[in-house]
């Protein structure tokens, strides 16, 4: 029993069900499973939306999928499911509220947050959404100049983590939606080069900064949106009054947007129950907002909220998230797979991946409990991928005959997108041929025999058989829409959550940033300085001394 009350995972019955269902199934093959049931493919596929997921080719069973349905009942996945959705603080180790589904309720919804007040929230979303879209319609139209009276002609967004992958990831998703006469840098890291190359060829009199941070007491963009100021003024002959044209910030912290010298009235707020990997669809996506303008940004909200409901109200058998959710803990728990990779087979979803690492691995890179006891059961994977087909050409021999079990996500989608020229759109099926032939390969391998039909010599036998049995969710939709993408993020949101409920972890807090940043602030004197850092260790305090020695100092 935890604190909380609640019976430990793996003293549950429903997880000591699976794990004799797991010893029972055995070497169970998706040959054999294929084999043994016709109509599996049809069974085992859900549409959602404008989102099909053919999940056939897992390693599951009609049972595997009931038990781990009743582990979720176990785990009283739905109670924390509508906790969120009701605003309870359900971030319990800093007593906030989850409610990044607010962001894209209707204007009519009631959304109370859990509190003294138990204030609607719905309200200050729209009205936010409306600053916002105002704001972009002025940029897009030119109608908001520069301080020299020129029009803006590019936007730099200056954020990191949740403030930088979900805008750029979006940016990326949906060029072909943008106003292409603009141009759109993000910059993240704190190594200067990343500001230096953003700002190359730029003009400042016609550059906007946007600075993005929840907290805005984030080090890297602190100080990177600071060079640009410095940047931006130096460009402009130094009047300090052209900031207010040219900085807006997206912030929950006021008080330290003013300090920094970003008047208020430039500043779109959000608040502390959105979390920065959930915050994307709020004003955080300002520059994506001015990228696709505030229709196709509802279009995406709408996709977004498409998927909310589904999570909420579809019975468990046909619910997307939950199964997503349920098959990765299927693979920690009795197949020891310690990833999940997701493969897009989509250019314009190159930094999907990217996004989901934060997403995932931050929510469910977890060792403790809800109430703090070390879990005994594996939580989050490790989360990596990059588009195909370029992945084949890299990594993918690993994924067909290595040791290690991956299970993976294959994304597509059925159109190219419209402006491709004939011969690029024509290109599509052999993309998409690429992806179907992987989720074969991956399922069903080839086996001795097959290699040795085709006459290969019998040493060459092994190395070039393929074990097969590798599980994908394929995941096609027609195109690559903004409500598509948004369905598409709250899929992966949703799924997150349900691990998170399953394991018993808080999905919603990151404490395992902290350390790094502090140390950091702690090491840098030594660095520029040579200030002695008390109880510095032998090795990093070497390091230091030959980074100064090479540096001169
Ligand atoms: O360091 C991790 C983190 O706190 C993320 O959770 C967050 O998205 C990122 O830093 C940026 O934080 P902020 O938006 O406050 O600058």
């Amino acid at each position: 029993m935890t604190e909380g009350g609640r019976v430990r995972l793996d003293q549950l019955p429903e997880w000591k069900a699976l794990a004799q269902h797991r010893a029972e199934l055995g070497e169970v093959s998706l040959r054999e499973l294929f084999d043994g049931d016709p109509k599996r493919a049809d069974r085992f596929g859900l549409t959602v939306g404008g989102l099909f997921l053919d999940y056939s080719k897992q390693l599951v069973t009609d049972e595997t999928l009931r038990l781990l349905r009743e582990l979720a009942v176990a785990t009283d996945v739905a109670g924390l499911r509508d906790a969120m959705f009701g605003g309870e603080r359900i971030n319990v180790t800093e007593d906030r509220a989850v409610l990044h589904t607010a962001l894209r309720a209707p204007a009519d919804a009631v959304i109370e947050v859990d509190g003294e007040d138990r204030e609607n929230v719905v309200p200050a979303v729209h009205a936010v959404l409306a600053r916002l879209s105002d704001f972009a319609e002025r940029v897009r139209s030119g109608d908001w100049r520069g301080h020299t009276g020129r029009r803006i002609e590019t936007v730099v967004n200056i954020g990191i983590g949740g403030s930088d992958l979900g805008p750029a990831m979006a940016y990326e998703a949906l060029l072909p939606y943008t106003a292409r006469e603009l141009d759109f840098r993000f910059v993240s890291n704190v190594d200067g080069a990343d500001l230096h190359e953003a700002l190359r060829g730029l003009d400042p009199a016609t550059t906007l900064f946007i600075v993005a941070s929840k907290t805005f007491t984030t080090i890297e963009t602190i100080t990177n949106a600071t060079s640009a100021r410095k940047w931006l003024l130096d460009g402009l002959g130094g009047d300090a009054s052209a900031v207010a044209r040219h900085f807006v910030a997206v912030s929950t912290n006021a008080e330290k947007v003013a300090a920094f010298g970003i008047d208020t009235a430039n500043m779109f707020e959000f608040w502390d129950w959105v979390g920065g990997r959930y915050s994307y669809d709020s004003a955080i996506g300002l520059s994506l907002l001015i990228a696709i303008g505030p229709e196709r940004f509802r279009e995406m909200l709408d996709g977004f909220r498409l998927m909310d409901e589904h999570f909420r109200t579809a019975p468990a058998e046909e619910n997307a998230p939950l199964l997503l959710g349920l098959l990765g803990i299927w693979y920690g728990a009795f197949f020891d797979a310690q990833a999940h990779a997701v493969l897009p087979y989509s250019h314009y979803l190159s930094q999907f991946t990217a996004y989901l690492q934060q997403l995932d691995m931050e929510s469910n890179g977890k060792r403790v409990d809800r109430s703090g006891v070390p879990v005994t059961w594996q939580t989050g994977p490790v989360v990596w991928g990059t588009p195909g087909t370029n992945g084949q050409h890299a990594y993918y021999q690993l994924l067909h005959q290595g040791t290690r079990l991956i299970p993976a996500d294959l994304i597509g989608f059925a159109r190219p997108v419209a402006e491709l020229a004939p011969e690029l759109a024509a290109q599509h099926d052999l993309l998409m041929a690429n992806l179907f032939a992987q989720g074969q390969a991956l399922a069903f391998g080839k086996t001795p025999d097959e290699v040795r039909a085709e006459g290969v010599a019998e040493e060459l036998v092994p190395h070039r058989t393929f074990p097969g049995n590798r599980p994908t969710t394929t995941i096609l939709a027609d195109e690559l829409s903004p409500s598509v993408l948004g369905q598409l993020v709250a899929l992966y949101e949703h799924k997150v959550f349900v691990q998170g409920a399953v394991w018993d972890i808080d999905s919603f807090d990151q404490w395992g940033v902290e350390l790094g940043k502090v140390l950091a602030k702690r090491v840098e004197p030594a660095l520029t300085e040579g200030a002695e850092v008390p109880g510095l260790d032998g090795s990093t305090a070497g390091l230091v001394a030959r980074y100064r020695a090479l540096r001169g100092r």
